[in-house]
């Protein structure tokens, strides 16, 4: 067995929080006086909160109007409302597979980490009654680099001990499974071959993971 460690990331693999994520941006996409489409949202997966903004407003024509303060504060509006709707989320938005594979990788004796880039990762945690499952939590709070930097993982398999080429990590986003491969682990993506490159191997969620085979990838 050489894998000794598995992260998760948070938002797509654990979780479907981009709908909510969009929801809000909409809305100030919206009081901004522009349409923000789902297909704009993509571009915002495993991105920080200050970069998504900067996205928008791109989308908007609307990049450099704005004042640092200004930012600040339309993605504090941005958060209010994303926080409303994670607010009322429970155990039934877990993704199908996850509890399984957490559980499965403890059975092993593998080290359980949460590599997200999410600020909001601990409410989501707690409502979705998952904290337990993690040896170590490792969110936006905690890091100052976005991936694709490896920081996030880097600290994720320093808080459970483990050696980063002993590490595996689950992302759905692009600059996430840089992250993972720029921290010198193994990477699994969650997604479509057509979305996605750079992964040791992809699977289309949790439920397709076998802890029993990853640990001997
Ligand atoms: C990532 C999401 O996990 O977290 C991004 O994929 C999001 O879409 C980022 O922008 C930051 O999240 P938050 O909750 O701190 O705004
Ligand atoms: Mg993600």
């Amino acid at each position: 067995m050489s894998i000794k460690a598995a992260l998760f990331d948070l938002d797509g693999v654990i979780v479907d929080t981009a709908k909510y994520h969009y929801l809000a941006w909409k809305r100030l996409a919206s009081e901004l006086g522009f349409v923000f489409t789902e297909k704009d949202n993509e571009r915002l997966k495993g991105v920080s909160r200050m970069r998504s903004l900067e996205i928008l407003l791109e989308v908007g024509g609307l990049l450099g109007r704005f004042s640092d303060e200004e930012m600040a504060e339309m993605a504090a509006r941005k958060n209010e409302w994303y926080v409303q709707y994670i607010s009322k989320m429970d155990e039934s938005e877990i993704l199908d597979g996850t509890v399984e594979c957490l559980k499965g990788f403890r059975a092993l004796g593998v080290k359980t980490a949460l590599g997200s880039a999410s600020k909001n990762a601990m409410l989501i945690l707690g409502n979705l009654k998952l904290t337990p499952y993690f040896d170590a939590i490792i969110d936006g709070t905690k890091v100052s680099k976005a991936k694709p930097d490896p920081e996030v993982f880097l600290l994720g398999a320093k808080e459970v001990g483990v050696d980063p080429k002993d590490c595996v990590v689950f992302e759905d986003a692009q600059a996430g499974i840089e992250a993972a491969k720029n921290a010198g682990m193994k990477a699994i993506a969650i997604g479509k071959p057509e979305d996605l490159s750079g992964y040791d191997k992809i699977c289309k969620g949790l439920h397709e993971v076998d802890p029993e085979e990853v640990i001997n990838m």
